[in-house]
């Protein structure tokens, strides 16, 4: 944070889609940049390596049943290393996490993997037993889609609750496929939604407020705590991201494992740090997650390497691949994890979904 004067601070609070200067941001923090550095190296690590369907994270199970199996090949080892993380996962149960975990899922590079990770991460969850809510604040609604929820412009939605002050409650819509996911859709109306926030009371809390009203509704209806919400970002620093970062207690940033993919993460993350030492001083950058990996090139692995170098606490083991499946699941209004279960894809993500559970169980038990 060092740099960075108390109105440029100010500023981002108050004025946040005028006022976030992304590129005086990230110029100011050229010296601190860990991003710029590993995009540096990551781009002489290009070179892509000719490879066989078999050593594609993304081959499927479906795929593979169209091969022919040779156990001597990397196919039966991959299938066999496959065969184990399933058995690993079958045989672990998620913790219930102590108090309701608030997830922004958050990164204003376009592309990489926020709305995959928020949905299927969510679908996870919620398919071993966990209550959980995806708010959708991008307005292109991806989240909605890929979820099976109704978003058309006459719906009630997001837009609604942060600038009518309709209580949640009233657009919250089950997701079709998995009892314990509710969703908060979005429409195309909330492409206004960051000027019309401007001129509003309270423009940057209006989603905390609305999601612990939300909260005090479930109690007193008698529907079970929520133990996940998270919260889908457009690819913005604008008022609605803000909004997410104050109503949030974690950050989690997909990193997409390719080139352009770091550029601009020392500027997300000193955004975050204006918002701790405003808005929100429990916020936390808990997760980094590896998406679209590609293990046929030499850059995938670079930069996932360099990644958890800088960030050893933060990225999870569990790498989701580049896979297909994961891209065509929205077509079908699902998520990998309903769409295709056996898929690599899932596979990857139950396991994210899992050490999320599984970490935040260990946070939890240093409070008790
Ligand atoms: N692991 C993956 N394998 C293959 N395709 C993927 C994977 N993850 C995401 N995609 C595809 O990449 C595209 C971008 O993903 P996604 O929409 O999740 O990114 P995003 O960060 O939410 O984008 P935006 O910034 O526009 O909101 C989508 O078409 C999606 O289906
Ligand atoms: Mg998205």
């Amino acid at each position: 944070m060092k740099g960075k004067s108390r109105e440029d601070s100010e500023s981002l609070a108050k004025d946040a889609p005028e006022d976030v200067d992304v590129e005086t941001v990230a110029e100011e923090h050229t010296e601190t940049s860990d991003a710029d550095s590993l995009a540096d190296s990551a781009s002489e690590a290009s070179s892509v390596e000719p490879n066989e369907a078999e050593n594609n994270p993304a081959t499927t199970a479906t795929d593979r049943d169209f091969m022919e199996i040779d156990e001597s090949t990397p196919l039966a080892n991959q299938i066999a290393n496959e065969t184990k993380r399933r058995e690993e996962l079958k045989n672990s149960t998620l913790p219930i996490p102590l108090e309701t975990r608030f997830i922004s899922v958050s990164n204003q590079k376009g592309g990489v993997g926020k709305t995959t990770s928020t949905v299927n991460l969510a679908a996870a969850l919620a398919k071993q037993g966990l209550h959980v809510l995806v708010v959708d604040i991008d307005p292109q609604g991806n989240a909605s889609t890929a979820l099976g929820i109704d978003h058309r412009a006459e719906v009630d939605s997001i837009y609604d609750v942060l600038i009518n002050d309709v209580p949640l409650a009233e657009v919250i819509q089950k997701c079709p496929d998995l009892d314990n996911l509710v969703v908060a859709p979005a429409t195309i109306h909330l492409a206004g939604a960051e000027i019309e926030l401007v001129s509003l009371v309270a423009r940057e809390q209006r989603l905390r407020r609305a999601l612990e009203e939300y909260a005090n509704h479930r109690a007193s209806e008698g529907e079970a705590r929520l133990d996940y919400i998270f919260i889908d970002c457009p690819p913005s620093l604008g008022l609605l991201t803000v909004n997410a970062f104050v109503a949030a207690k974690e950050v989690l940033i997909p990193i997409q494992c390719e080139y352009y993919a770091l550029e601009g993460l020392s500027q997300l993350l000193n955004n975050i740090k204006l918002i701790q030492k405003h808005l929100n001083e429990s916020l936390d950058v808990s997760t980094i997650l590896l998406t679209m990996y590609d293990g046929r090139t030499n850059l995938a692995s670079q930069v996932a390497a360099e990644v958890r170098e800088h960030f050893p606490s933060e990225v999870l083991d569990a790498v989701i691949p580049r896979s297909v499946r994961i891209s065509e699941a929205p077509s079908y209004q699902q998520t990998v994890i309903t769409y295709d279960p056996n898929s690599t894809g899932a596979l990857s993500y139950l396991e994210a979904a899992s050490e999320i559970a599984k970490r935040g169980a260990e946070k939890d038990s240093t409070k008790k």
